[in-house]
C-alpha cells in the first residue's frame, strides 16, 4: 500500500512557509531549496499538524515547529546521501544534492538547513505553555549525538555486519529515524499545550510510528522500485547494510511493521476522549 500524503489540510500553509526560509538568491539558498522544496511526504510535519488539531489547537500555530523537523530531517537526508555514507545518487525523484551542486556545497547546505531550524523556533512566537528552552531542547536532543545521529553512527558501524541482533537494529532504527518522529509529536503536543498524560500519549504513539517507519523503509528498500520510491531501490542490500529484512526476512519484518501500527493505534487512544482518527488513519496508511 503506498502512503498517500499528496492531500493533506495543512499542505499548502506548510509549502508556502518552507519556500519563504531561504529567498536571498544564493548558490546556497538554491541548493538547499532543491532538496527542501519539493518531492517530501512531509511525514513528520503532518503527524506535528495531527497532534496538534487532536488537541484542538489552530495547526498554523505549529508552522514554525513543523518547518524545523522538516529542516532537520532534509539535512540528515542530504547527509545520508553523501558518497561518504550511503553514497545515494537518487532522492526525492530527482538527483542527490551532491550529485547536483557538488558535495561541499551539499555538506554545507545541511548544515545552513540544521542551524536554520534553532533560528526558526528560537524567533517563533510560540505559546508560553512551554518555555522556548523546552522547545529548543527538545529537537536538539532528538537530532543530536545520542539519538539521530548516534543512530547514524551505528547504521554505518552495522554495515557488514551479519552479527549485529534484533535488539541492537532496533535501537539503531529508534535512533536514527524514531527520535525525530517521536519529536514531531511531542513538539506538536508542546505547542497544543499538552499535559504530561498528553505527551505521554503522543510519546507511545511516535515511539511506535518512529520505529514501524523505518522497518517500513527497509521493506520498501527490498520490494519497490527505484520509480515508486523516489530514490534507489535495493540500495539496503547492495550495501551489506544491516535491516529488518536482512534480520528477520520479508515476511517477519512486515509482521513487525503492522503489529507496531496496531500498537500506536491503542497508544494514542488514551490522547483524547474521543479517538484522534486522523493520527489512527495515519498510523494505518503505513502498513503494508
Ligand atoms: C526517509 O524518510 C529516510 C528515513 C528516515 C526512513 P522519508 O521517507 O520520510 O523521506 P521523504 O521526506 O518522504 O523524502
Ligand atoms: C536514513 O535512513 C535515516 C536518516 C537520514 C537519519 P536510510 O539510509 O535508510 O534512509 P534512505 O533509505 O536513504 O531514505
Ligand atoms: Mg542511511
Ligand atoms: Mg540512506
Ligand atoms: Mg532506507
Amino acid at each position: 500500500m503506498s502512503l498517500n500524503l499528496t492531500t493533506w489540510e495543512e499542505s499548502e500553509l506548510f509549502e508556502k512557509a518552507l519556500s519563504q526560509l531561504f529567498v536571498e538568491e544564493t548558490p546556497l539558498h538554491e541548493a538547499i531549496n532543491y532538496s527542501l522544496l519539493d518531492g517530501g511526504k512531509r511525514l513528520r510535519p503532518r503527524l506535528c499538524f495531527e497532534a496538534i488539531k487532536a488537541l484542538g489547537f489552530d495547526p498554523a500555530l505549529g508552522l514554525p515547529v513543523a518547518c524545523a523537523i522538516e529542516m532537520v530531517h532534509t539535512y540528515s537526508l542530504i547527509h545520508d546521501d553523501l558518497p561518504c555514507m550511503d553514497d545515494d545518487d537518487l532522492r526525492r525523484g530527482k538527483p542527490t544534492c551532491h550529485k547536483v551542486y557538488g558535495e561541499a556545497m551539499a555538506v554545507l547546505a545541511g548544515d545552513a538547513l540544521l542551524t536554520k531550524a534553532f533560528e526558526v523556533i528560537a524567533v517563533s512566537p510560540i505559546n508560553n505553555f512551554y518555555d522556548l528552552k523546552r522547545y529548543l531542547l527538545e529537537l536538539s536532543y532528538a537530532s543530536g549525538s545520542t539519538q539521530l545521529i548516534q543512530g547514524q553512527v551505528f547504521d554505518m558501524i552495522a554495515e557488514n555486519n551479519p552479527k549485529i541482533t534484533l535488539e541492537q537494529l532496533k535501537a539503531i532504527h529508534c535512533a536514527k529515524t524514531g527520535a525525530l518522529i517521536k519529536a514531531s509529536l511531542r513538539l506538536g503536543g508542546m505547542v497544543a499545550e499538552a499535559n504530561l498524560q498528553e505527551l505521554e500519549a503522543l510519546t507511545e504513539y511516535g515511539e511506535h510510528i518512529g520505529l514501524a517507519f523505518q522497518i517500513r523503509d527497509d521493506i520498501l528498500d527490498a520490494t519497490e522500485t527505484s520509480a515508486n520510491l523516489g530514490k534507489t531501490a535495493g540500495k539496503d542490500k547492495q550495501a551489506n547494510k544491516s535491516t529488518y529484512v536482512s534480520i528477520l526476512g520479508l515476511e517477519q519484518a512486515t509482521l513487525e511493521l503492522n503489529k507496531l501500527i496496531d500498537e500506536a493505534c491503542i497508544s494514542i487512544e488514551k490522547l483524547t476522549v474521543e479517538t484522534p482518527v486522523n493520527l489512527q488513519n495515519l498510523a494505518q496508511a503505513l502498513k503494508i
